[in-house]
């Protein structure tokens, strides 16, 4: 996730290019640049570290002009070096490039575009648009044309921006499921990111939906399909959010902010080359022994995983907590070392790393920071792109890494033939209706989960009980319960249960059930006979469920008729919810709970 910005207006914007991208450094915060339209051409400063410190060694406010770019970035593709940041230029000079998301073809476009002459200097996905741009010119000789056919050459993920020498009073943008959206100044337009950027120049703005594209110039806008080029009216809307709430894109807080963006990061999970999943696929089958290895909600991740592999690839891979890998864990040349972490600096996760490297182990992980220690030092990093999380809690970060593992897990199963190519084929297939699925329980059940919070919050003991994957998302629904709201939160699997734990059941003891569909008959069976155990000592108990209502439940949250492969992923959905809310009630610190940290990098 990358933070971008462009102005157009009558007079200098220097100042306010940089005010704006200095509002969006939450977004990204690596390295950031600008590209300003100046009578010789343009200007491009750039380099890494954040806007400060970058403006202190560039002097960003320097060019003077009226027709700007600026942005601020988070290193997905390439490290964080000077030539890796933003703006990109084409190798004519003629344009310049802003970019969030991923080109996912950035590979098959460099390659054709290098053999046809044009040399590239980063090692970023991004620098391929300006040069496909340069190509599109050089046959169309104008620029909306160009840009209508660099479209059709793009795939992936893109809300991006350019400047041209060939037009200098106007911006051309674009939106393919990274937001943008236009500001309507006095003799300024803006487009960005957020709202937030451009907040105290203008609370008069225009959303631009998916596949739209704009041309923006000082007094006007025009926005478009990208597939027919159609001109598109939008009502222009006035916003009255205060320059924090913008921040946190009108949501009250960035930890349901970020729980709002899991069908956009899933969505990018999924997007992740196929190859670098194939990759980390081959070393879980080429090694005699995986660990999956994780702290706090890592570690319930890895748990999820290794229900995952178990099912699909038929394959046993044990889940260690990193603080405790080194007195347990046998480690050989022929051991693989696979941990999740959002951070990349988590002591526990590292110094479990260097124990596995030290004793021959090969690693891998899934990490959100790239340029982070742990990426740096596996042997194969998958960068899970999922933009910065701000609120201690992990919540989309979580969820995507469980969606990468799960890809890996159709691989290890493909390459095992524990799934044939029919039944890999219904998976991946399965896979894609992930994003939809978490859209609509954020859309259709998010109020009665808040509802259930909210009659609730004051409980203070949960059991969380849930049956193989499902124990998993309840250990992790159990734990951001008692991060945000210090209530005691316990998950534990169904049938662990009668085995001591069930003798706290009463009343005032309440339990949230993590139910399988019902066509995983003897999951859901035995799942059920729990619901009984507790009842039957007086228990309160929350279903989450599929299916009809169901009397046995005291509450109930009935989620959509989905395929048992991604169906836990909704109901952990749902959990982050009813920890909000509950948090909410009892006006707890939600971004900063007592106590935690977002990356603890010490032992
Ligand atoms: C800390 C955070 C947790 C997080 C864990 C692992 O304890 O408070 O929310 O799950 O670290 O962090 P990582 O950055 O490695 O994913």
């Amino acid at each position: 996730m990358c933070g971008i910005v462009g102005i157009v207006s009558n007079s200098n914007i220097s100042d306010r290019l940089f005010r704006c991208i200095k509002n969006l450094e939450y977004r990204g915060y690596d390295s950031c640049g600008l590209a300003m339209l100046t009578p010789s051409g343009i200007e491009v400063r750039k380099n890494v570290g954040s806007v400060d410190d970058v403006n202190a060694v560039e002097h960003l406010t320097e060019p003077q002009g009226s027709t700007g770019l600026a942005h601020t970035r988070w290193a997905t593709h390439g490290g964080v070096t000077q030539i890796n940041s933003h703006p990109h230029l084409s190798g004519d000079g003629a344009f310049a490039v802003i970019h969030n998301g991923i080109i996912s073809n950035y590979r098959e476009l460099k390659e054709e575009l290098s053999a046809s002459g044009h040399t590239f200097v980063s090692q970023t996905d991004t620098e391929v648009i300006p040069h496909v741009l340069q190509d599109e010119f050089e046959k169309e000789q104008d620029v909306e044309r160009a840009m209508f056919k660099t479209f059709k050459r793009l795939k992936g993920t893109y809300a991006f921006a350019f400047v041209t020498t060939h037009a200098p009073r106007q911006i051309f943008c674009a939106r393919k499921e990274s937001p943008l959206v236009l500001g309507i100044g006095q003799n300024s337009t803006f487009l960005a990111s957020d709202i937030n950027s451009f907040i105290e120049y203008t609370r008069d703005i225009v959303i631009l939906n998916d596949d739209e594209y704009a041309i923006i110039s000082d007094d006007t806008y025009a926005i478009k399909h990208v597939q027919t080029g159609e001109r598109i009216n939008r009502k222009v809307q006035h916003i009255t959010w205060s320059a924090a709430a913008a921040q946190k894109g009108g949501f009250p807080t960035f930890m349901l902010k970020e729980i709002h963006e899991q069908p956009g990061t899933v969505k990018t999970a999924l997007n992740i080359p196929q190859e670098e999943i194939t990759t980390l696929a081959r070393m879980i089958h080429d090694s005699e022994r995986t660990y999956l290895v994780g702290v706090g909600t890592t570690y319930y991740v890895s748990l999820t995983a290794h229900y995952y592999f178990a099912q699909l690839a038929g394959k046993f891979l044990p889940v260690v907590s990193s603080d405790e890998f080194e007195y347990s864990a046998e480690v050989n040349e022929r051991t693989l070392f696979l941990c999740c972490s959002q951070s990349g600096e988590t002591y526990d996760t590292l110094k479990a790393l260097r124990f596995a490297k030290k004793r021959g182990a090969k690693s891998a992980a899934v990490v959100n920071v790239v340029g982070s220690s742990i990426s740096r030092e596996v042997d194969h990093a998958i960068m899970q792109s999922s933009g910065p999380e701000i609120c201690v809690l992990s919540t989309k970060a979580a969820i995507s890494q469980m969606v990468v593992l799960l890809r890996t897990a159709l691989e290890v199963g493909r390459l095992n033939d524990t799934l044939s190519e029919e039944q890999y084929q219904t998976h991946q297939h399965e896979l894609q209706q992930l994003p939809d699925g978490i859209q609509w329980v954020l859309n259709r059940r998010l109020s009665r989960i808040q509802e259930i919070a909210n009659a609730h919050a004051p409980i203070k003991n949960w059991l969380f009980l849930g049956r193989g994957v499902y124990m998993a998302i309840g250990m992790e629904a159990a734990l951001k319960m008692k991060e945000v709201t210090y209530q005691h939160a316990e998950g534990m699997a169904g049938g662990f249960m009668k085995h001591g734990t069930i003798s706290l059941i009463d009343k005032e003891m309440f339990t949230q059930v993590f139910v399988p569909p019902a066509s995983q008959t003897d999951l859901y069976e035995s799942t059920m006979s729990n619901v009984e155990e507790v009842k039957a000592r007086g228990g309160f108990v929350v279903g989450f469920h599929f299916g009809a209502s169901d009397p046995k439940f005291n509450a109930e949250v009935i989620f959509p008729d989905v395929p048992p492969l991604i169906a836990p992923l909704l109901q952990l959905v749902g959990g982050q919810l009813f920890a909000y809310y509950s948090a909410v009630k009892l006006g707890r610190n939600i971004d900063k709970p007592r106590s935690l940290a977002k990356s603890v990098t010490v032992a």
